[in-house]
């Protein structure tokens, strides 16, 4: 068997990221959450109260930040400027802004590179918005996985309830629906189904039947 590139992209907590995880976890391969990459920029904008509509400062801070995921015993950690923003990454605050970053054109630029760096040798699943279409156009597997608003928003619902947050299911099914629609309507690579990407609507599946999916899909390319 060879080592493949699997490409993973769809709209928010869509689920991608638990799936990538155990997909590469299967394969043995790595996985790099490239959401975590905006969102650890929009975490250092927001602490140096940089304004988000402003493409050359945050182009800028993004040239002086690095940005490093770093696999732990516990999971993937996310390192900014060396210090482990994990958690501070999937704040509310981080959430409703992020995409409001992630739209201009030169952020996206110096990411896709960063990011293409990484995929350098084969053996990765990547997850985002635009790995199909832009960082991994050759990936030899693509998935766009969706699921509707209401599935997504109560996932999200069940997941801050079990870690004992404080969740209201119409914001979150109203938060989902702003962040597809600024990714889906963006200019600079918007967030769509890439050529040759096989659709996975998840919402009636388990998160082992969408992971036992792809890899039959990979199975199959190898
Ligand atoms: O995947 P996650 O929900 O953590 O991504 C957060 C945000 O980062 C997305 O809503 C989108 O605005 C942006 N993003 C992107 N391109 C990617 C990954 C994430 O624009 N490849």
């Amino acid at each position: 068997t060879r080592d493949l590139a699997v490409a993973i992209d769809g709209p928010a907590a869509a689920g991608k990221s638990t799936v990538a995880k155990r997909v590469a976890e299967k394969l043995s391969y790595i996985y790099v959450d490239t959401g975590a990459m905006y969102r650890a920029l929009t975490f250092k904008a927001i602490e140096n109260s940089v304004d988000l509509e402003n493409e050359d400062l945050l182009s800028d801070l993004l040239k002086h930040t690095k940005i490093e995921l770093v696999q732990e015993h516990d999971g993937q950690h996310v390192f900014l400027d060396d210090k482990d923003v994990t958690n501070g990454i999937r704040t509310n605050e981080v959430t409703s802004n992020v995409s409001y970053v992630a739209k201009h054109a030169r952020v996206r630029k110096i990411m896709v590179e960063r990011q293409q760096k990484l995929v350098e040798k084969r053996g990765i699943v990547m997850d985002g918005r635009d790995i199909g279409t832009h960082v991994i156009p050759d990936a030899e597997v693509k998935i766009f996985m969706i699921a509707s608003v209401k599935e997504r928003a109560e996932r999200r619902h069940k997941e801050n309830v079990d870690k004992g947050f404080h969740s209201d299911i119409d914001e979150l099914m109203e938060d989902i629906r702003k962040r597809d629609e600024i990714d889906s309507k963006r200019t600079a690579s918007p967030l769509v189904k890439a050529e040759g990407a096989v659709e996975l609507d998840t919402t009636s599946l388990t998160i082992e039947e969408v992971v036992d999916q792809i890899i039959a899909i990979v199975n199959q390319k190898q």
